[in-house]
């Protein structure tokens, strides 16, 4: 028979050793950081599984990099936005166990690749969700531009209407659909991808008839010959042409023109001052790519000294610091947004999901569903 005291002792020991085993199982259990919260609908993907400790940066605003770098020591795999910039010093701080970075976006600027390919730390990404969300901002930027929103939209919004006077030609702008009197038009493309296509498909029911594009700003040439054939012959006989043009080209002819190409310093400054002074007087530039594409004193002045005719920009350089004393929030043919070209519920929601997919995958060394190859880039 066990006396009371031992009986206390077994209990006492039983105790502890389940303590030790579940604080090992918790720390056996696979860490993933996840640099903000991605929702209701998509947190419990992680959440709710028992091999994983999930650690959450649940304010809503961008992860404080001292509880990042802290936090991320021992992960296996981390979920960021592109706020998060991925460096060796992050890299660092995770240690050796880091497998995979998921970024909840496209663009992957804001993550040092060749650091991941140093420390064999695979990429995830989210190509290809946001492709509509993105060309149906980027016509909504062209029509904006074309028709003066932020300028006309600023005349309600201070009280000015009662005072303006109706004219037969006050406050028009450049019409994006074709007409009797403008049966034709170009539309330019810097950057030629997915996005580039879903928006060219877009604008064909406007009338579009010429469509020139620059993918490689050094190049007229373009290796991908078949595909643009493809792509005209879909179109005709509403559109006309299809064609790779060298940047001086692109400027001269567009109408429109659409800045779609990635960021980082290949692309930086694209758009100067010397190519807007080419574009045409009653052209509309839009820019739902990358802030650092354009020049922002340079198109502020194209605006100003009426070069071009508005512009339409979902991205700035510099952002998200952009004040209202900046140059081009200053001017009234320019049309803002504050980078909001996938911030639709439906793309927003596939995006975070695919970012947790990726990073599933990625940890148990299983095929991503939308991998960036860091050793090639
Ligand atoms: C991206 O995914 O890179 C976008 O710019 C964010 O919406």
């Amino acid at each position: 028979m066990l006396s009371d005291g031992s009986i206390s002792q077994a209990v006492y020991q039983a105790q502890t050793r389940l303590t030790s085993l579940s604080s090992h199982l918790r720390t056996s259990k696979s860490k993933i950081v996840v640099c903000r919260d991605l929702g209701p609908d998509v947190m419990p993907l992680l959440t709710k599984r028992d091999d994983i400790e999930v650690v959450t940066w649940t304010e809503d605003c961008v992860c404080d990099r001292e509880w990042l770098l802290k936090n991320i020591s021992g992960a296996v795999g981390i979920v960021i936005v592109f706020s998060e910039l991925v460096n060796a010093e992050l890299l660092d701080a995770a240690g050796p166990n880091l497998k995979v970075v998921s970024t909840m976006s496209v663009g992957y600027e804001h993550i040092h690749v060749s650091e991941l390919a140093k420390r064999n730390v695979r990429l995830g990404y989210t190509p290809d969700v946001l492709t509509d969300a993105v060309a149906d901002i980027s016509v909504m930027l062209a029509l904006m531009a074309g028709r003066n929103a932020n300028e006309t939209m600023g005349i309600v919004r201070e009280g000015l209407w009662p005072k303006f006077i109706w004219a037969p030609f006050a406050l028009c702008g450049p019409q994006l659909s074709t007409s009797g009197i403008s049966p034709s038009r170009t539309v330019g493309f810097l950057g030629f991808g997915r996005i580039s296509h879903a928006t060219l498909a877009r604008l064909i029911p406007f009338g579009v008839t010429d469509c020139i594009y620059s993918s490689n700003p050094n190049s007229a040439a373009s290796p991908k010959k078949e595909r643009d054939e493809a792509l005209l012959k879909q179109y005709q006989p509403q559109l006309k042409s299809l064609r790779p043009v060298d940047r001086d080209t692109l400027a001269r002819e567009s109408d429109v023109l659409f800045i779609l190409a990635p960021g980082g310093p290949s692309t930086r400054h694209l758009i100067d001052e010397d190519f807007l002074r080419k574009m045409k007087k009653h052209s509309v530039l839009v820019n739902a790519g990358r802030g650092t594409v354009v020049d922002s004193d340079a198109l502020a002045k194209a605006l100003r000294e009426k070069w071009i005719w508005g512009a339409g920009i979902d991205v700035v350089e510099g952002e998200p610091n952009i004040w209202k004393d900046h140059p081009l929030v200053r001017e009234p043919r320019c049309n803002i947004l504050p980078h909001i070209g996938s911030a639709s519920f439906e793309t927003r929601l596939a995006m975070a999901t695919l970012a947790v997919e990726n990073c599933l995958a990625g940890i148990v060394g299983q095929n991503m569903p939308a991998e960036l190859d860091v050793k090639a880039s």
